[in-house]
């Protein structure tokens, strides 16, 4: 393998200071869990100060149940975690609450549900569903671990329903496996959808997604497992760009990519950043949030007129996540310009 395994995590230097305080204070596990349980109000949805006129509404979960403690996929390595649980839990709390406190200082708009004991991956709330144009469609996941998750999630957005912030929430078919927004990415500057296949997702569930949200749907087939979900090394920008790690992809997806992208618009990584999971970025204006950025990387995305603030998230790398798979976006909204760019035959456009 050409990566750093990221349990290795050579330069974290966050979680080596975090390392070191921690030993100083011989903090026990429970006063781990506890540090992990940040600052933020927790009823079952608490509703973040939404007086100000806020860009971008995402909803996300805190991490206090947040562990590795099975492998679905190749960075997760529960005897690494359990080896430095009581630290890494530590490191999670305040990497997600820097997280959290960056989107609300630029001016996003965040909700939060309780987090649930027993589901440690519940913080990856990008995987709750699909959501465009106050229009939910709840996930399925392939693995039980996460199959468990499902009516928690179901419960948080139709709770988010109830107050107003979503239109429709529904089930997905039962017989399809649609891992939520990590695998059906909304690009706003195309209108359409870009479905991640083969890894997680099944490939028939673009259909399911073109009928439920009328709008086109371009499939892409994954081809490494370490890039196991389309989010982890494919990030749309609200300008037109992609970022994207080729090598994630088969040469058919490639091509689709390089079909609808002229090459201007293609932000391709090298292996280092999208190891680090620079594509799991979070973007909305000119701004894009991510764990890490190399100095090529910020450039290229600095000559663009984005500004990239990088808030560390290594402890949620060791579960195969990172920004963007913490949060899930609820706000998008097609628009009202057909779609010029057909995904299928069978597709139909956006309406108008
Ligand atoms: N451990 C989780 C899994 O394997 C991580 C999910 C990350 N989410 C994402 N949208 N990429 O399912």
């Amino acid at each position: 393998m050409l990566f750093d395994h990221p349990c290795s995590n050579k330069n974290d230097a966050f979680l080596s200071r975090t390392m070191a305080q921690a030993e100083q204070c011989r903090v026990s596990a429970v006063d781990c869990r506890r540090n992990a349980n940040v600052q933020v109000p927790c009823s079952s949805i608490a509703y973040s100060n939404s007086s100000l006129k806020r860009q971008a509404h995402y909803v996300m979960c805190r991490p206090q149940h947040f562990a590795v403690q099975y492998s679905i996929n190749p960075w997760m390595n529960p005897d690494a975690w359990a080896a430095n649980a009581c630290i890494l839990t530590q490191a999670a709390g305040l990497q997600w609450q820097r997280l959290y406190d960056a989107l609300l200082t630029q001016g996003a708009q965040v909700e939060i549900f309780e987090a649930a004991p027993d589901l440690p991956d519940l913080v990856f709330t990008a995987n709750a569903a699909v959501v465009v144009d106050r229009k939910a469609l709840l996930a399925r996941f392939r693995h039980p671990q996460r199959r468990l998750e499902e009516p928690v999630f179901a419960r948080a957005l139709h709770h988010m329903r109830l107050q107003g912030a979503l239109d429709v929430v529904e089930e997905f078919p039962k017989d399809l496996v649609l891992e939520g927004a990590g695998d059906c990415i909304w690009d706003r500057e195309r209108n359409h959808f870009w479905l991640g296949f083969g890894q997680r997702s099944d490939r028939a569930s673009q259909q399911a997604i073109v009928d439920f949200f009328e709008s086109d749907c371009v499939a892409l087939e994954l081809a490494d497992p370490r890039f196991y979900h389309l989010d982890t090394a494919f990030c749309p920008l609200p300008f037109g760009e992609i970022i994207y790690y080729p090598a994630a992809f088969t040469d058919a997806a490639r091509r689709a990519i390089e079909n609808r992208v002229p090459p201007s618009r293609q932000i391709l990584l090298g292996e280092e950043d999208a190891a680090k999971f620079a594509a799991n970025s979070i973007a909305f204006g000119r701004l894009i949030l991510m764990s890490s950025c190399s100095t090529k990387l910020r450039r290229q995305l600095e000559e663009r007129q984005y500004t990239v603030i990088a808030t560390p998230l290594h402890a949620f790398l060791r579960a195969g996540g990172s920004a963007c798979c913490l949060t899930l976006r609820i706000d998008h909204k097609r628009s009202a310009a057909p779609c010029l760019e057909s995904a299928t035959s069978h597709a139909p456009t956006a309406a108008p």
